[in-house]
């Protein structure tokens, strides 16, 4: 009889514990283990194309993200891939702009800024379409891009065999690999997917966001910051971010929910699916100089701090324009002129008289649980607030803006400066062909109606009244506005 405790127990225990230690290693590099996020050149390519922390837990496996448009072709709005729910694209890089791809075990596919900030233009519709990054994307469907996947993962046919057999045609697996695809990740990610559906599930009982739009906030409070799921609609129009180191201290986001602009961009990543863990490394490089060694956030908050607004590149008329100066400084630049006495200001609601749905979705208990949020943690919050209003955000760029106000209701500048009755009821978001007689993206046109998604001023959250500046002009005076808003 062997005693317990010998000799031979000790190997074997020795044995089982070698034998674990290597499943866990295995287990570790195969699922868990970060490698660097590739690196890119310049700050425009880092803020299209970089990571911002958001491909380990709320990535995609690259593979599936990769074949999920080809074998699930029905769930998306039109032929094109991801390009048909507005996803931009620059030839010579392998991922589309605002995805980025980490391998966090095996390759992930996460979004970053320019997902929602980065618009396409084209002047005329036989043109290739022209990217301006940070613009405010109007194209993009982001709630589309959720919706196709959650559908896809309901779908029967999302299982290992079907999807492996797709990305066999695309690339060799490993057999180990393989296996780890079939019993791991495809299962993994459908579960993952399953319960994406169920968390969001109050988003389905509110208003489509539509291309251009999301509702930013809800999904953090519910999600992230624990609140209760209120009736609340935070439906609202990207914006765009360029020039925005001048406004530090002042009022960021359409309410001014924040006057931080490093909090605005370290939660705006935690909003995009970034972990406090990722977000405590990242700061941890807050304050290298060398692009290879910094910040991934400090990178795209220098960039997008000064960055200059484009330049309309169409022709102006200039006596025009140089008409339409003095009535901009007698009618707006009070409010919307850097020197302007209210520039950056939160103007009261009751005052500025638009959609209130966006300002009551930012609550009280909102705002205390992400100033706690980062508690312990070297770069927690401080500067969330509760604000009684809208933000008179500077017009620089106003051009590619379009649609207008924070809900993104008013189609055009022109329509901007009618009174509410006389602005559109209906129109579709979304297509990337420039007005420029009303300043604005085209949007009740066969080709609008194909490509994007209609926006009904009468349903909660897009309302189109307020904003009455200007709208008693007279038709000339109105004009030479118009022609002076092209040139800020
Ligand atoms: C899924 C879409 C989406 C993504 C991704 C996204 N944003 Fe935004 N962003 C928005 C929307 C919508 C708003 C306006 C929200 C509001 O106030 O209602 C906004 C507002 C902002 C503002 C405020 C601008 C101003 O003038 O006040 C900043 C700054 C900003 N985003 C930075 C970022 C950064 C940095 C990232 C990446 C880390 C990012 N955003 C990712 C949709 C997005
Ligand atoms: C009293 C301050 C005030 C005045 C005066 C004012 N605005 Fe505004 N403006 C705002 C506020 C606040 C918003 C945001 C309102 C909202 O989105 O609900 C805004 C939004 C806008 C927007 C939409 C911005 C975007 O990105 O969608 C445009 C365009 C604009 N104003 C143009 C003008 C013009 C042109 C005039 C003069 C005829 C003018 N404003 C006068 C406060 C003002």
């Amino acid at each position: 009889m062997r005693v317990p405790g010998g000799i031979d127990r000790r190997r074997l225990l020795v044995a089982i514990g070698g034998l674990l230690v290597v499943a866990g290693v295995f287990v570790w590099t195969q699922f868990f283990r970060e490698q660097p996020a590739p690196f890119f050149t310049s700050d425009e390519e880092h803020f299209l194309y970089g990571s911002v922390g958001t491909e380990a837990e709320q990535g995609i496996p690259y593979w599936i993200w990769l074949v999920l448009p080809r074998v699930f072709p029905e769930y998306l709005p039109g032929p094109g891939g991801y390009a048909s729910i507005g996803v931009l694209a620059r030839d010579g890089h392998e991922m589309p702009i605002g995805l980025s791809k980490v391998t966090v075990g095996f390759p992930r596919v996460g979004i970053n800024c320019a997902m929602c900030h980065a618009a396409s233009f084209r002047a005329h519709a036989d043109d290739i379409p022209t990217i301006y990054p940070a613009a405010a994307s109007h194209q993009t469907g982001e709630q589309e891009y959720l919706r196709f996947l959650i559908r896809c993962a309901e779908d029967p046919r999302f299982t290992a065999s079907t999807l492996l057999a797709e990305i066999a045609k695309n690339t060799r697996l490993s057999a180990v690999d393989r296996l780890l695809y079939r019993f791991a990740i495809v299962p993994g990610t459908r579960r993952a997917l399953l319960r994406l559906r169920d968390q969001d599930a109050w988003m389905h009982a509110r208003p489509d966001w539509g291309r251009g739009r999301i509702d930013p906030f809800n999904p953090v409070k519910f999600g992230i910051l624990r609140q209760p799921v209120d009736q609340t609609i935070g439906n609202s129009d990207m914006m765009p971010l360029w020039n925005l180191a001048r406004r530090d201290g002042t009022a960021y986001h359409w309410d001014g929910l924040s006057t931080s602009l490093r909090e605005v961009v370290q939660s705006s990543a935690l909003g995009d699916g970034a972990t406090r863990r990722w977000m405590e490394r990242d700061f941890a490089k807050w304050d290298q100089t060398d692009p290879r060694r910094m910040s991934s956030l400090r990178r795209v908050m220098n960039y997008i701090g000064q960055l200059d607004a484009p330049r309309y590149p169409l022709p102006v008329d200039k006596t025009l324009a140089d008409a339409g100066a003095p009535i901009y400084v007698t009618h707006c630049a009070e409010c919307h002129a850097p020197e302007g006495k209210r520039f950056g200001a939160v103007i009261p609601l009751e005052e500025i008289g638009t959609d209130r749905h966006r300002l009551d979705m930012w609550t009280d208990g909102a705002v205390s649980a992400y100033n706690q949020y980062g508690n312990g943690y070297s770069w927690r919050f401080t500067g969330f607030r509760k604000t009684n209003g809208y933000t008179s955000v500077p017009l620089d760029g106003i051009w590619l803006t379009a649609p207008y106000l924070h809900n993104g209701s008013v189609p055009t500048l022109a329509a901007l400066l009618e009174p509410a009755e006389r602005r559109p009821r209906q129109f579709w978001r979304g297509l990337d062909l420039f007005d420029a007689e009303h300043v604005g993206f085209v949007s009740d046109t066969a080709d609008a109606r194909r490509v994007g998604t209609p926006f009904d001023v009468s349903q909660p959250g897009n309302s189109n009244v307020g904003h009455t500046y200007g709208t008693t002009l007279g038709p000339d005076e109105k004009r030479a506005l118009l022609e002076y808003l092209k040139t800020l």
